[in-house]
């Protein structure tokens, strides 16, 4: 199997398939140092963190991860917590960044001894309708070539893949919006135990962590901001105005990144053409206030890798063909929920009154009524479609 991408979706796919005693490549056009480094997600559903312990690669993972049980709205200066565990039939949400994870397979990977091609970039896909497609690459100044049972298009959402299969089978879904998060990392405890999403006139923020000591901020910015603008000064600033209660302050401390990044919402059917298989990033997008990406990523590829050993064990086919339509169910629902969550914090860079007083009455709504909570539970922690 040909395996493009070291990101969570690829890695993983490869160590799934690793323990069913399949071979794998696993080509990656950036560093590791980069890859390990790349400050992405951090919030896991207990399923991921469920197929990451079943793989052996979660012994860190459960030394060093937060388990949350509850998350808090605020809104209108107050703030609502919602008890994720007990409204979701006891789940629960573990903090551990992507960048850990990343760490903790590149490593389980390295010690299996099996080839993981960093500053490997695949440039062209052959023969993806017949048996034996091939992946071309370039490494070390040379050009290669990979040929595969399977190709598992594992390279996010810039990555070769998905524009290899061809424009007529494709059918695309997608949504900008008018704004982006700021998101940095700052070196100083986390002023609250669980996460704080807040809804503020002055626009969206949201308190997140990494450690005990090391805490993980974001703040709604217009989609074209330069972080130029952003001294660590005014960050705070507007992060104690939107976050802060009377009572209740933010703790400061160096910030040690910070950075912009887009939000938008795509989908691209089918998954499949032929022998390449579309995972994570690289197939669909989700804006970042419903912390499904990350989790969307291991889930398709849980699908994709029994679909794969069952091919390789039996012959049959029957769940290589159902792939597609099977993690499109559940990518579709954290699309909507995404959505959803995005659409009902954020403030709109127009100032429309109507849609302010329809968010704080959907805010109101799901802080006061159980069943309403219960929506957001259910999702938040990972809800998973009945397959048909
Ligand atoms: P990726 O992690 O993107 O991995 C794809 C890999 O493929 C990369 O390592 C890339 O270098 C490699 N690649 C690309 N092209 C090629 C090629 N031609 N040849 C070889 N290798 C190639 N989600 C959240 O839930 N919360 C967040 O706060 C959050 N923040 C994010 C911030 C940013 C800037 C981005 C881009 C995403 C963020 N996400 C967040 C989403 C989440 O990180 C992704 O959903 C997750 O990384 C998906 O994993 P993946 O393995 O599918 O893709
Ligand atoms: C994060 O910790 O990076 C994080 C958490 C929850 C989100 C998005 C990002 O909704």
């Amino acid at each position: 199997m040909g395996i493009i991408g070291a990101g969570p979706a690829g890695l993983t796919l490869a160590r799934l398939l690793e323990t069913a005693g399949i071979e794998t490549v696993v080509l990656e056009n950036r560093s590791r140092e980069y890859v390990e480094h790349r400050q992405r997600a951090g919030l896991l559903e207990q399923g991921t963190v469920d197929l990451l312990t079943e793989l052996g690669v979660a012994e860190r993972l459960h030394r060093e991860g937060l388990v949350h049980t509850g998350l808090s709205l605020q809104f209108d200066g107050e703030r609502h917590r919602i008890p994720l565990t007990e409204l979701s039939g006891g789940k629960h949400v573990t903090i551990y960044a992507q960048t850990e994870i990343v760490k903790d397979l590149v490593a389980a990977r390295q010690e299996s001894g099996l080839p993981l091609l960093f500053e490997a970039e695949a440039y062209a896909l052959e023969g993806l309708d017949g048996e034996r497609p091939l992946i071309r690459y370039r490494r070390e100044g040379g050009e290669h070539e990979l040929e595969c049972d399977i190709v598992a298009g594992c390279d996010g959402f810039h990555g070769i893949a998905r524009p290899s299969i061809p424009d007529q089978v494709v059918r695309t879904f997608s949504r900008e919006y008018p704004y982006a998060w700021l998101g940095i990392i700052a070196q100083a405890p986390p002023s609250n135990d669980e996460l704080i999403y807040a809804h503020s006139a002055r626009g969206f923020a949201l308190l997140s962590m990494r450690s005990p000591s090391v805490g993980r901020l974001y703040l709604q910015v217009r989609p074209d901001e330069r972080i130029e603008e952003w001294p660590d000064e005014r960050i705070w600033e507007e992060l104690h105005a939107r976050l802060g209660l009377p009572g209740w302050s933010l703790v400061e401390g160096p910030i040690t990144e910070k950075g912009v990044a887009p939000m938008r919402s795509f989908v691209s059917e089918p998954l499949s053409f032929g022998r390449l298989y579309l995972a994570g990033d690289a197939g669909h997008i989700v804006p970042p206030t419903g912390a499904k990406g990350l989790n969307l990523a291991i889930n398709d590829v849980r699908l994709l890798g029994e679909a794969i050993v069952r091919w390789h064990e039996s012959g049959s086919r029957d769940l290589l063909d159902a792939y597609s339509a099977a993690c499109l169910r559940r990518v579709w629902r954290a699309e909507h929920f995404s959505w959803w969550m995005t659409t009902m914090l954020h403030k709109l860079p127009d100032g429309d009154p109507f849609d302010e007083q329809l968010q704080l009455s959907q805010l109101r709504y799901v802080a006061s009524s159980e069943a309403a909570a219960r929506t957001l539970a259910e999702n938040y922690v990972g809800y998973e479609p009945p397959t048909r």
